[in-house]
């Protein structure tokens, strides 16, 4: 028998696609996501469309932070906590849907798991976000100075993980930086870019272009979420990133070669609650999960730009 998994937060960016690979390689996957208003649930329940068709997907549309989940839980071997409110920019003006999705679903998640005899693992996916503007590379051990409520929210849950570690289960925490790959959110800074110039728009720039980002790969991101699950070490925070940090000037290069179009920028000011820079340091990531990225920056982008461009057709949105 093939053990059964949860994911929260399965018909998000990064969730759904850990859910596909994950019943790709045969597994039971029981989806925890209630589609909520963060961007466009049209998105999510086109997700949802594809999963259901697979015989080993169950889906629960119930928000983690109002339900009961020990009924979910029984039969399940390891929990990956996806689910939560991201964006930085939003969580100045919508705190208390940050706290709901990140910390208090997080903390009832957790009352349901710590009870629930089959599980042994939980893995939280955290974020670059709780460091701010820490020296370069970010070390887990380091210091944390979230420049956000979305930042801190992250911290907050993540703190409540790795306090239940070994309390009735182990705990992992990874603090991913920035994801981008097909799929990614509407609302992220490569996703927005990309839209614009393959529609001939000029994009929307906060800041001068310098400020870089230790970008990530959504298969990279699955791959080492996977591998949390299978080590011996709890306990823990672990960087996931890229391994490649670039700036955004540099980003658009890449992707007026991409989309063979001139990339026109509207500058703004430097947006409130964005680090300047972020950087993984990787020590732990590779020693612990013996995780090395293996997708550059532009191969990832332009698999990310060609997913953009027939999103886009499809809708009669090519510019
Ligand atoms: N995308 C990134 O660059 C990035 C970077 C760092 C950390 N993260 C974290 O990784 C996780 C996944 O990110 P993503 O980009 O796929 O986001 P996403 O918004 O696409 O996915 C999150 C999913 O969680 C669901 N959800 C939220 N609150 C819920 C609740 N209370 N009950 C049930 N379902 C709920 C949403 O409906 C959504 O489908 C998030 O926790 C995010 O904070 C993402």
């Amino acid at each position: 028998m093939s053990s059964t998994i949860m994911v929260t937060g399965s018909l998000g960016f990064i969730g759904s696609r850990l859910t596909g690979q994950l019943l790709d390689d045969g597994f039971d996957v029981i989806g925890v996501d209630c589609a909520t208003d963060a961007y466009n649930p049209a998105e999510k329940l086109a997700r949802l469309e594809t999963l259901r068709v697979h015989p080993h997907y169950r889906h629960s549309g119930v928000d983690l932070a109002d339900a009961s989940l020990d009924g979910l839980l029984s039969g399940v071997e390891v929990v990956y906590h996806l689910a939560g409110r991201a964006g930085v920019r939003e969580s100045f003006t919508s705190f208390a849907k940050y706290r709901h999705d990140n910390v208090e679903a997080t903390d009832n998640l957790l009352v349901s798991v710590r009870r629930a005899p089959s599980v042994r693992r939980l893995v939280y996916a955290s974020s670059s976000s709780v460091y701010g503007n820490a020296d370069l590379p970010f070390r887990e051990d380091g210091h944390t100075n979230p420049l956000s409520p979305y930042g801190q929210s992250k911290l907050d849950a993540e703190r409540l993980c790795l306090e239940s570690d070994g309390k009735d289960v182990q705990t992992m925490a990874l603090r991913y930086f920035t994801v981008y790959g097909p799929g990614q959110r509407p609302d992220m800074g490569l996703r927005l870019f990309a839209e614009a110039a393959i529609e001939r728009r000029p994009l929307t720039l906060f800041g001068d272009g310098t400020q870089s980002r230790d970008f990530t790969y959504v298969d990279d991101i699955v791959a080492a979420t996977r591998r949390a699950a299978d080590t011996s070490v709890s306990g823990l925070a672990i960087n996931v990133g890229g391994g490649s940090r670039i700036t955004l000037l540099e980003v658009f290069e890449i992707l007026a070669e991409l989309t063979d179009e001139d990339i026109t920028i509207n500058y703004e000011s430097f947006a409130r609650g964005d680090a300047m820079h972020t950087g993984a340091s990787l020590e732990r990531s590779e020693s612990i999960l013996g995780f090395k990225a293996q997708v550059d920056f532009r191969s990832g982008y332009s698999a990310q730009v060609k997913w953009l461009q027939s999103l886009l057709s499809n809708a009669g949105r090519k510019g």
